[in-house]
């Protein structure tokens, strides 16, 4: 530490007045001094206590002690004395410093709660019998300001409209810092007509303190979604420059909608008829146009609603072109819909009742919005070929499907069905045949017609009840019984169902005699009609007059023939007779039987006799 200072020095040389001096002095020691040597500084926080030292050397014989601060262009004041010899204390009246300030007694001078007010030079005096000592110091003051904040945010920003964004405030600092904007971490620049900022600085006469605001208006643009606008304060602080960042802000960028778009919102990617559709109309500006103009086929006028429209069940005449705007009509769009669909006419169809040899044409035809194509089922089994009857048989009968499918649209098919139905009168053959150890006789009805005939045997010796019958099948089945007559019996096969009674009989001889092994069958050519007993009649004269013919016949033959071969005659006119219209009544065809089986016995007689 130097002792006596310089500036003492120098000044004790120059006779000059003391208020001059005093300035001199100022601006000598800022010349004499070399900075950080002889010239003090103190920097103390706003609101902290404030220490200076005298830092000069106490002289042996120091009479007293003093301290006053200079500023500029006035008078220099003095705050605080103390006496060496007394060693008392004493502050002088200066509002600004009552009650602040403590002078303890190696000189040192401190202030409490710093103000902005308390940056001058103070300077220490020591005073001797000879000479005055003094040291000046310069007190700095530093209040760090609050974190700058964004005020006055806009709720929302727009594209191609400059508008006040917000003000960035930082309060209460000093010295006097700065603010910087930043968009998503870079400074912002001003840019004529996009970014422009205002800077405004507001002191607290009572503390000194600056408040600083920069408002900024900005001209956003679409990219500006999403992006962090932040503010700093730079200011000093004791240590140096430093920087508070303000929490950042997002806004809101609305923009105008630049294109629209209409879409059917469904789970499928086809329409068909039945099917409720839901159209929507969007709009790519924020916020997103809520309401829209549809342009419905069909429909005079546009139909101004939100953005969804729905159409409730769907018709072939729903296909078109759907089109939606905004509001004012500017802007548009559409989407073709096709509503796909599938008719099928199935002629004729549900219960069909035909009579057996009938004939049936059938159609299937369909009318499709897509090319389909038609498939036949038959009881669950696929049809190759399209059904078509020119004489329909039992084996027709069933439940015929036909159905289509439009491959490209989900779940549109179509099938109707018929149900055929052939009846047919009782039909009757009969057949016999003999075990081949000779120990019974089988005899089959063999039955046709539909629906099935109930079958009843009886017989010469009454009612057989052990009738075994066959799978009935296309309207065909055969009922048989054994027997073992013991002489000969004559056995009626009776079929009914609702059309028709159907009577046939078989003579079978007693088991004793061997029957044909051969099959023999005999056809019901004696059909009785119970309902119809007119035909009947009919029947019998007509049968009656065949056989007054048949009689003629077998005359006028055996006459011709009798000429050249003898004893033949019998056997010719029973062939012919075989050979007669199996429609004839049936007492001819009793007699045929007869004849037959007859002429087979005679056979088996000569056979045996062989
Ligand atoms: C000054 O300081 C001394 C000791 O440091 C203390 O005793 C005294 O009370 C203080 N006076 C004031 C006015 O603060
Ligand atoms: C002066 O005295 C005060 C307390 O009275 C003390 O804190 C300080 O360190 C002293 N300064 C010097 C330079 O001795
Ligand atoms: C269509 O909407 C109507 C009424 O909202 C509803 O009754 C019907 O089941 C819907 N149809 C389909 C195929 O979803
Ligand atoms: C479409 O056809 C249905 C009947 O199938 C009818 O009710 C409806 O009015 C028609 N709609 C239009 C727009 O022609
Ligand atoms: C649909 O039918 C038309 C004419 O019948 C034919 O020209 C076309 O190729 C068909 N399309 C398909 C996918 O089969
Ligand atoms: C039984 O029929 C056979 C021919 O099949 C005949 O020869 C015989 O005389 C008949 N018997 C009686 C008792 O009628
Ligand atoms: C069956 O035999 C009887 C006599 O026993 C005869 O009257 C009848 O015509 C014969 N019927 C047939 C179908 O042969």
């Amino acid at each position: 530490m130097e002792s006596p200072s310089a500036a003492s020095r120098c000044r004790r040389r120059l006779p000059l007045p003391p208020v001059l001096l005093l300035r001199l002095g100022w601006l000598f020691s800022a010349l004499c001094l070399r900075p950080g040597h002889g010239l003090h500084t103190v920097n103390t926080v706003y609101g902290d206590t404030i220490i200076l030292p005298c830092h000069l050397e106490i002289p042996n014989d120091l009479m007293f002690g003093k301290w006053k601060y200079e500023i500029a262009n006035k008078p220099s004041e003095f705050i605080a004395f103390r006496s060496a010899t007394k060693k008392n204390v004493q502050y002088d009246d200066v509002p600004e410093y009552k009650d602040r300030i403590n002078l303890s007694e190696n000189y040192t001078l401190s202030i409490n709660n710093a103000r902005i007010s308390d940056e001058k030079k103070f300077v220490c005096m020591l005073v001797t019998e000879e000479n005055v000592f003094e040291q000046p110091t310069i007190v700095k003051v530093f209040k760090q300001p609050s974190q700058p904040e964004i005020v006055s945010r806009a709720e929302f920003l727009e594209t191609e409209q400059i508008k006040m964004l917000g003000q960035c405030v930082a309060k209460d600092g000093y010295p006097q810092g700065s603010l910087i904007w930043f968009k998503n971490g870079v400074v912002m620049q001003p840019v004529d007509g996009t970014v422009i900022i205002y800077e405004q600085t507001n002191v607290d006469k009572a503390s000194g303190l600056y408040t600083l605001v920069s408002s900024l208006e900005y001209k956003a643009t679409k990219d500006d979604t999403d992006v962090q606008f932040t503010c700093t304060v730079t200011y000093f602080g004791p240590a140096g420059q430093e920087t508070i960042r303000s929490e950042p802000v997002v806004f809101d960028i609305h923009y105008p909608t630049e294109r629209v778009k209409i879409e059917v919102i469904s789970q499928k990617n086809t329409i068909k008829e039945g099917d409720n559709i839901t159209l929507k109309c969007s709009g790519n500006g924020n916020p997103p146009p809520q309401e829209f103009l549809f342009y419905i086929p069909g429909e005079p006028e546009p139909i101004r609603t939100s953005s969804l429209y729905a159409l409730i069940d769907v018709r072939r005449n729903a296909s078109g072109e759907y089109r939606c705007s905004l509001t004012d009509e500017s802007l548009m769009d559409s989407i073709i819909i096709t509503v796909h669909y599938l008719d099928l006419s199935l002629i004729p169809n549900g219960e069909v009742v035909k009579q057996i040899g009938e004939a049936l044409p059938v159609s299937c035809t369909i009318s499709s919005s897509r090319n389909a194509t038609i498939s036949w089922l038959k009881d669950n089994a696929r049809l190759r070929s399209i059904p078509s009857f020119s004489s329909l048989q039992y084996q027709d009968a069933g439940n015929y499907i036909c159905e289509t499918t439009l491959q490209e649209v989900e779940g549109l098919k179509k099938r109707q069905i018929l149900t055929l139905i052939v009846q047919g009168k009782p039909q009757i053959k009969m057949s016999k045949r003999t075990s081949t150890d000779g120990s019974y006789k089988t005899v089959a009805c063999h039955v046709e017609g539909f629906p099935k005939p109930a079958v009843q045997w009886t017989s010469t010796g009454g009612v057989i009840n052990k009738a075994k019958e066959t799978k009935y099948i296309n309207g065909k089945f055969t009922s048989k019984v054994r027997i073992a007559p013991e002489e000969n019996v004559t056995l009626t096969c009776i079929a009914e169902n609702q059309l028709e009674r159907t009577v046939n009989s078989l003579n079978v001889s007693a088991i004793s005699i061997p029957d044909s092994e051969d099959l023999e069958e005999k056809t019901d050519d004696n059909r009785e009609n119970v309902s119809d007993q007119a035909k009947l009649i009919v029947g019998i004269v007509v049968g009656l007059l065949l056989a007054a013919l048949v009689a003629g016949v077998a005359y006028w033959v055996c006459m011709k023939k009798s000429k050249e071969v003898s004893g033949e005659h019998e056997k010719e006119a029973a062939q012919n007779i075989q050979n007669l219209p199996r429609s004839a009544s049936k007492h001819v065809d009793k007699d045929l039987g007869n004849i037959e089986e007859n002429k087979k016995l005679e056979e088996n007689n000569h056979k045996s006799e062989a």
